[in-house]
C-alpha cells in the first residue's frame, strides 16, 4: 500500500501570489480548471496501490473542508487534511502527524510540495525507489547554472546516489536540482526523530527557540536531505519532463498552458472544442461547463489559446482572450481583449477594453531555463513587468486600457492604467 503527503504551507506567506491568494488559499487556485493541488491528487490516483492522500498545512480547516470532501467523492480514495497548530517546516508537520502517515503500514509514501506543477513521474519513482532499496528518492531535473542557486542542488555518485545536497547554495554546486517531489520509506521517521531530539536538546541548552520558531520545526531540505546525502540511502531520479514551481501569478499562466497541453495528450475531452462550445476555439482551452459563451460568438469566433474560463463566467461576442485565466462569475463584455492576464472572480471588463500583461516565460534560448520568480518591485522600487491581475469583483469601464498592472479587489477603474498597483 502507498500513501501521499501534500505540503501546502499556510496563509502567512505566499506574498508573491497576492492579490490572488487573498480570497482563495494558494493551493486551491485553479490552474487549467482544477485547484492547483487537484493535479497532484489526480496524479496520485493513477499510481497502483495508492489509496490515501494526506494534505498537511497551517490553513484553517474550514478553508479546505469542502475541497477535501469533493476530492474524496470524485476519486473514491481517502483524502484528509491535517492542520499544523503552527508552521512546523517542511518536515515538522510530517513528523508531528507520523502516526497518521504510518497507519496501515504503507510500503512507501510520496511527499509533494503543493507549489510545484509537473507531468509527475510517480510510477517511475516507485520502480526506481524499490530497485535501489532507497530510504528517500528525490525527483530531480536540470536547471541553468545561475538559476540552480534558487533550488536545492545535488551532486550524484554512480547510479543516482546523492553524494552532496545543498539547499539554495550561495555559490554554484550543481545544475541538478530538487523538484520538491519525493518518495520515502517509513524508516525516514527515524532520521526525523534524531533531528527532533537534537533540536529539543539544543533548545533546552540555549533556553530559547531560535528565530522564534517552534522547537518542533524541522526543515526537510536542510535537516534531513543534507544529513542523508552521502549515506548511500538517498537517491535522485533525474527527469526531463515538464516541471515548474508556481510561486508567482505569472507562473500560474505558464502552468496553465502546460496542464492544458497534458490534457490534449491524455484527456482531450477536458478541452473545449469548436463543436462542443459553439465558438471558435484555437489552441488548448478549458471552459467550465457552466460558463456561458454568447451564441453570436459562433460567428464572430473566440480566439483563445491557453485559456481557462471558470464557472458561471459570461463571455460576450467578439471577445479575444489568450494566455489567460478567467476565474468564476466574471463578465467579459463585447469586443474586449485579454492577454497574459488573470481576471478575478466576479470581475467585469467593459466593452472594447484591453487588459494586457507581459509574459514571463522561461528564456526559450537557454536550455533548462526555469521561470524567473521575480519579486513585485525591482531594486529601483519600480514594478517589475508582469502579467496583469484583476482582483475579485473589479470593474473596468468600457474602452479603457490596463497594461502590466495589479488591481486589488473591489476597485472601479474608469481611466487607463500602465505599470501600476491599484490599491
Ligand atoms: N505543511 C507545511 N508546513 N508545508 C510547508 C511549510 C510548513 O511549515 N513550509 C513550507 N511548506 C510547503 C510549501 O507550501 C511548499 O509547497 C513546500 O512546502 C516547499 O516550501 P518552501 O519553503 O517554499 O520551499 P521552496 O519552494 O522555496 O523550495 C523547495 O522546493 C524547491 C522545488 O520547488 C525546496 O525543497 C527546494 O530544494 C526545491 O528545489
Ligand atoms: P514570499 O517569499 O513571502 O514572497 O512568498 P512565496 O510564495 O515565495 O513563499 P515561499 O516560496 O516561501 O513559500 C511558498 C508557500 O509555502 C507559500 O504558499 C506559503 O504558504 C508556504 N510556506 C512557506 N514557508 C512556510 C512556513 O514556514 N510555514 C507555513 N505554514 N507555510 C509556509
Amino acid at each position: 500500500m502507498l500513501k501521499a503527503v501534500i505540503l501546502i504551507g499556510g496563509p502567512l506567506k505566499g506574498t508573491r501570489f497576492r492579490p490572488l491568494s487573498l480570497d482563495i488559499p494558494k493551493p486551491l487556485f485553479p490552474v487549467a480548471g482544477l485547484p492547483m493541488i487537484q493535479h497532484h491528487i489526480e496524479a496520485c490516483t493513477k499510481v497502483s496501490g495508492l489509496n490515501e492522500v494526506l494534505i498537511i498545512g497551517a490553513y484553517p480547516k474550514n478553508d479546505l473542508a469542502q475541497f477535501v470532501q469533493e476530492m474524496s467523492s470524485t476519486y473514491g480514495i481517502v483524502i484528509r487534511y491535517l492542520q499544523e497548530f503552527t508552521p512546523l517546516g517542511t518536515a515538522g508537520g510530517m513528523y508531528h502527524f507520523r502516526d497518521q502517515i504510518r497507519s496501515g503500514s504503507p510500503t512507501y509514501f510520496f511527499v509533494m510540495n503543493g507549489d510545484v506543477c509537473a507531468d509527475f513521474p510517480l510510477q517511475e519513482m516507485v520502480e526506481f525507489h524499490s530497485s535501489k532499496q532507497a530510504l528517500l528518492t528525490i525527483m530531480a531535473t536540470e536547471a541553468t547554472r545561475q538559476q540552480s542557486l534558487n533550488y536545492g542542488c545535488m551532486v550524484l555518485r554512480k547510479e543516482g546516489e546523492v553524494a552532496h545536497y545543498v539547499e539554495k547554495p550561495s555559490t554554484f554546486v550543481s545544475t541538478l536540482i530538487n523538484c520538491g517531489i519525493y518518495l520515502a520509506s517509513p524508516e525516514i521517521f527515524q532520521t526525523m526523530a534524531d533531528v527532533f531530539h537534537a533540536n529539543q536538546q539544543q533548545d533546552h541548552i540555549m533556553q530559547l527557540c531560535y528565530n522564534g520558531r517552534d522547537p518542533a520545526h524541522i526543515a526537510f531540505e536542510q535537516d534531513i536531505l543534507t544529513r542523508l546525502a552521502g549515506s548511500g540511502r538517498l537517491f535522485a531520479l533525474p527527469v526531463f519532463r515538464w516541471w515548474s514551481q508556481v510561486k508567482t501569478a505569472g507562473s500560474a499562466i505558464y502552468a496553465n498552458r502546460h496542464y492544458l497541453a497534458l490534457y490534449k495528450q491524455k484527456q482531450p475531452d477536458r478541452l473545449a472544442s469548436t463543436n462542443k462550445n459553439y465558438c471558435h476555439i484555437i489552441g488548448d482551452v478549458y471552459i467550465h461547463p457552466s460558463a456561458s459563451v454568447h451564441p453570436t460568438s459562433v460567428v464572430r469566433g473566440i480566439n483563445c489559446p491557453n485559456v481557462s474560463i471558470g464557472p458561471g463566467t459570461m463571455i460576450e461576442p467578439g471577445v479575444r482572450i489568450r494566455e489567460a485565466i478567467v476565474l468564476g462569475k466574471a463578465h467579459i463584455q463585447a469586443h474586449s481583449l485579454i492577454l497574459h492576464s488573470i481576471v478575478g472572480t466576479g470581475t467585469s471588463v467593459g466593452e472594447w477594453s484591453r487588459v494586457e500583461g507581459t509574459p514571463c516565460d522561461p528564456n526559450p534560448n537557454k536550455p533548462f531555463a526555469k521561470m524567473e520568480n521575480l519579486p513585485l518591485f525591482n531594486i529601483n522600487g519600480k514594478l517589475n513587468p508582469s502579467i496583469t491581475i484583476l482582483g475579485t469583483s473589479v470593474s473596468l469601464a468600457a474602452e479603457k486600457i490596463l497594461l502590466n498592472s495589479i488591481v486589488l479587489p473591489h476597485k472601479e477603474l474608469t481611466r487607463n492604467y500602465k505599470n501600476e498597483i491599484i490599491l
